[in-house]
């Protein structure tokens, strides 16, 4: 790994909302770093805001301060070398799976030559192991299938930086430890710089090379961790046992959760 520029660099950002009635703090003062081929999660309590922070990477929303720099070079608008992953897959049900993962790569490259665009979509197919289901249309598809389509359409542009957002929380447990392992080879091959919003600490250390912490709302960085196990990471290792029980912690602390249950229950009583 170069120790050069960073491949992302996230600068002093915030992000309001402004509504009619009010005007919100989504982040602010946000400032970290990710280097090329580094995996970093971010976690944090519901509504702190990393939703919009990666969308505001992405260049989908604009910054209220701060910048987003890539290679050096300014972020504002969706980016060619930049793909996203949501939560819902997206996909559009007029296409089948394999016209689906090739819109990422003809909203890239226009004049990508039709043999050229042929190989590596049955490339990234074969590798998210969807290649027998390429004829098949979205509703024919489990959820597990669809969110592999749609990571198959992200990766088949060789994004220099892959973000995602909660990219398998909707998934069963074993769908989801299926998918995380996937994403893991196919980021490792193609050596795949991302940052992934996850809820789940257990999906966190199985995947980053760093973990990130938001505080509660408004969000801002507020503790990092490295994570040193070699892969393929196992969740009974003691060293992830530990780390799990540190973050637990940390995101206990900033969590909000605790104080509206409360507030819940006084209601109910
Ligand atoms: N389009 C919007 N207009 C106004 N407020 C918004 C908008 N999008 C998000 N917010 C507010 O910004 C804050 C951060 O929301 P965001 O969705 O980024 O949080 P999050 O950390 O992704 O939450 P979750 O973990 O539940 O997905 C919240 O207070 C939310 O209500
Ligand atoms: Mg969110």
């Amino acid at each position: 790994m170069s120790n050069a520029q960073p491949l992302l660099r996230v600068a002093d950002l915030t992000k309001l909302y402004r509504t009619r009635d009010a005007t919100v703090v989504a982040f602010e003062h946000i400032s970290f770093e990710v280097r090329q081929g580094e995996i970093v999660c971010l976690l944090g309590p519901s509504g702190c805001g990393k939703s919009s922070l990666l969308a505001t990477i992405a260049g989908l929303q604009s910054a209220d301060a701060g910048e987003v720099l890539l290679n050096g070079n300014p972020l504002r608008e969706p980016h060619p070398d930049v793909a996203v992953v949501f939560q819902d897959p997206c996909l559009l049900p007029w296409r089948n799976v394999w016209s689906n993962v090739a819109l990422g790569l003809q909203l890239r490259h226009e004049q990508l030559p039709s043999a050229v665009l042929r190989r590596r979509v049955q490339s990234v197919l074969c590798a998210v192991g969807l290649e027998a289901f390429a004829r098949h249309y979205p509703h024919q598809l489990s959820g597990g299938m669809a969110q592999r389509v749609a990571l198959a359409r992200a990766l088949v542009r060789n994004p220099a930086l892959l973000l995602l957002d909660e990219p398998f929380a909707a998934l069963d447990a074993h769908t989801r430890h299926y998918l995380q392992c996937t994403l893991l080879q196919l980021v490792h091959g193609q050596n795949t710089t991302c940052l992934l919003v996850t809820h789940d600490i257990d999906e966190a250390l199985f995947l980053a090379d760093r973990v990130l912490l938001m505080s509660a709302s408004p969000g801002r960085i507020e503790q990092q961790w490295h994570i040193p196990v070699p892969h393929p990471r196992q969740y009974r290792d003691p060293q992830m046992i530990h780390l799990h029980a540190t973050v637990l912690e940390h995101l206990a602390k900033h969590s909000t959760i605790r104080e509206e249950a409360k507030e819940v229950a006084d209601w109910v009583i």
